[in-house]
């Protein structure tokens, strides 16, 4: 099979992560922070060990501002729900997964807050740093911007906002889940307040694994409450980081296998992965860019790797399944769970096919992708 599936989930990944997951298991599974015996403590230093190499990735001064979840999408919950109160207001864009869009409705459905949604430019998704600027109000408390979109790839302004609303004091999320292990991501010089990103997509670590970086500055309300192993007699969830976001027993496998994801990164060097991914959609690109019957929705340039397409007359589900079925590539169609994204592309009838390379595939895979789409086009005359 060629995955190109990547911005759903990676595959594979790098050696040290399967190792480092089935060595934890066996040797040191024991639940961190709650007994002081070896085992435990073994636990407790590799989920540090993991926290010090993300810190590191995305230049965090404190590592304990990082909490763990099970992926973005808790993440971005417990910043938004913890975060907002009555009368606040919310900048975002039409580029956001539902994972940003679905808390924001919800609390506008309960007559919480209101938010200013802002569109794209191109159709390829590009949104302007000024849009989202002049969208800001008196009462604006947070703007939630994706570091690139997950349908089209295109990056957004994320690096622009945050000298701005800082100054401001308005707090800045940003939903890393398509550019974290991708694009360069420094808390402190971009000045993001919340950084919310996946372990299983470009970090390279396993499902089941993500986080949250709060600044010291932020109290969020926990939106779960319950064990953390510290200040066992009380009857409020503790306010201090990361307890105030880590209830329950951690992934702590899982978070391995996410430190190794990310060891590998630093290792390899984001610019170096960068590069080959662009080598890989650039190829994909120049292949496909003035066949009959397909029309990209992705330029090449300011990508966080991924080409959208379609091929008239055919649907992208059905696209997808002759890819799977008939050639053995595998990518996703359909609507990426960001419907006002398809709906600003005017893709909300037939989706569009997604194909996202990873760092691991290889410029023959993406030949033989553009041939096979080629062929599938070229059949519907
Ligand atoms: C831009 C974006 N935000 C949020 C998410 C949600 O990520 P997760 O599945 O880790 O919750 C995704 C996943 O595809 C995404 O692409």
């Amino acid at each position: 099979m060629i995955y190109l599936d990547n911005a759903a989930t990676s595959f594979p990944k790098p050696e040290a992560v399967y190792d480092t997951v089935y060595t934890f298991m066996k040797e040191s599974c024991a639940n961190p922070g709650r007994s002081s015996h070896k085992m435990a403590r073994e636990s407790a230093a590799c989920v540090m060990k993991t926290r010090d190499s993300l810190a590191e990735l995305f230049n965090i001064k404190n590592p304990l501002q990082i909490a763990f979840t099970p992926n973005a999408t808790y993440a971005l919950n417990m910043a938004i729900q913890g975060l907002l109160k009555t009368g606040d207001h919310v900048v975002t864009t039409a580029m956001e997964h539902n994972s940003v869009l679905r808390p924001l409705y919800e609390l506008r459905r309960k007559g919480l807050i209101s938010y200013t949604i802002v569109k794209p430019r191109t159709i390829y998704g590009d949104i302007d740093a000024r849009d989202i600027l002049r969208a800001v109000r008196y009462n604006t408390r947070l703007v939630v911007v994706s570091s690139s979109s997950n349908v089209t790839g295109t990056v957004l302004p994320y690096r622009e906002l945050g000298e701005y609303l800082k100054k401001r004091r308005i707090h800045y999320l940003v939903d890393a889940s398509q550019g974290a292990g991708v694009l360069p991501l420094d808390v402190e010089s971009m000045q993001i307040s919340m950084l919310a990103f996946p372990g299983h997509k470009s970090l390279l670590g396993p499902q089941g694994t993500g986080g949250l970086y709060v600044a010291d500055n932020i109290k969020l309300r926990s939106i779960f409450q319950g064990g953390t192993g510290s200040r066992s007699f009380e009857t409020i969830h503790p306010s201090f980081m990361p307890d105030m976001l880590e209830s329950g027993t951690l992934n702590v496998p899982g978070i391995a296998g996410l430190g190794a994801g990310v060891d590998f990164i630093l290792k390899t060097g984001i610019d170096e992965i960068r590069k080959k991914k662009q080598l890989l959609i650039d190829r994909l690109h120049e292949r496909l860019s003035g066949i009959k019957r397909i029309k990209l929705y992705s330029k090449p340039e300011n990508n966080s790797s991924i080409i959208a397409l379609s091929i008239e007359g055919i649907d992208s589900s059905e696209a997808a399944n002759i890819l799977d079925s008939k050639y053995e590539i595998a990518v996703r169609p359909g609507f990426h769970c960001a419907p006002l994204a398809h709906k600003e592309l005017k893709t909300e009838s037939t989706g569009l096919i997604r194909i996202s390379p990873g760092y691991f595939n290889t410029l023959d895979e993406i030949e033989y992708t553009a041939d096979s789409l080629i062929e599938i086009a070229n059949r519907q005359d």
